[in-house]
């Protein structure tokens, strides 16, 4: 699993405390990444324990663990809604994330949009006063180098991201690639948030705008909830 570093317990808590906030009867979200990861594994355990819940996973990786951890799973398009979303982020900035540090942000800013409830988990090395983390914005293959062009006119630095473990680009879980797009700070992320969305080629953009109904960051002792 990739990883954004970070402390692991804190992760861990936070992951965990939101996974506690999960009601029986209910649909949950499951993010993708290190955070969300002790999220969905928390809920592999309540579900042994006898919760009756349903998981709609926002990645290959989701999927994968939360069936390895025994977490019932139905697809977006097989359910009427999300009660509640677990979503991990790059950075954090009040309500506002930056996220798709993993790629998934396209699906995940589907299911964290739509859940009536949306927690945020990380741990305190992604707290930030400006959000400044590079913007992933995944686009249509064809399109990347127009795309670049366009980011750079907004002002920003993009960079084809590249795969570990295989040659050339990053392909999505969707079949598209990825550009971080350096902006340094993002003083309004709103404003930015509304450029990158209206750009041809882009699928979606890592900007996560006042989506987030709270955070829950853990610390070295327990967990500070935001809301
Ligand atoms: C996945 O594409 C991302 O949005 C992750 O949710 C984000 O990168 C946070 O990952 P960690 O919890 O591993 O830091």
């Amino acid at each position: 699993m990739k990883t954004t570093g970070g402390d692991e317990e804190a992760k861990r808590r936070a992951g965990e405390s939101a996974a506690a906030l999960v009601e029986p009867g209910t649909v949950v979200g499951l993010g993708t990444g290190s955070t969300a990861a002790h999220a969905i594994r928390r809920l592999g355990e309540a579900v042994a324990e006898g919760l009756d819940v349903v998981g709609v996973p926002t990645s290959f990786q989701s999927r994968e663990l939360a069936r390895e951890v025994g977490v019932p799973l139905r697809a977006l398009d097989e359910v009427d809604g999300i009660d509640l979303a677990i979503d991990g982020a790059d950075q954090v900035s009040g309500f506002d994330l930056v996220k798709g540090g993993g790629a998934a942000h396209a699906r995940e800013k589907v299911v964290d949009a739509m859940a009536e409830r949306f927690v945020a988990v990380a741990d305190p090395s992604k707290r930030v006063d400006v959000l400044s983390h590079p913007v992933p914005v995944e686009v249509l293959p064809d399109t990347h180098t127009v795309v670049a062009r366009t980011v750079r006119d907004a002002g920003g630095d993009p960079t084809l991201r590249r795969a570990e473990g295989k040659d050339g680009p990053v392909v999505t879980d969707n079949g598209n690639l990825v550009l971080d797009c350096d902006f340094g700070e993002i003083p309004d992320p709103g404003a930015l948030s509304g450029t990158l969305a209206t750009v041809p080629g882009v699928v979606e953009h890592g900007l996560f705008v006042g989506l987030a109904d709270e955070v829950h960051v853990g610390t070295d002792t327990g967990v500070t909830v935001y809301d």
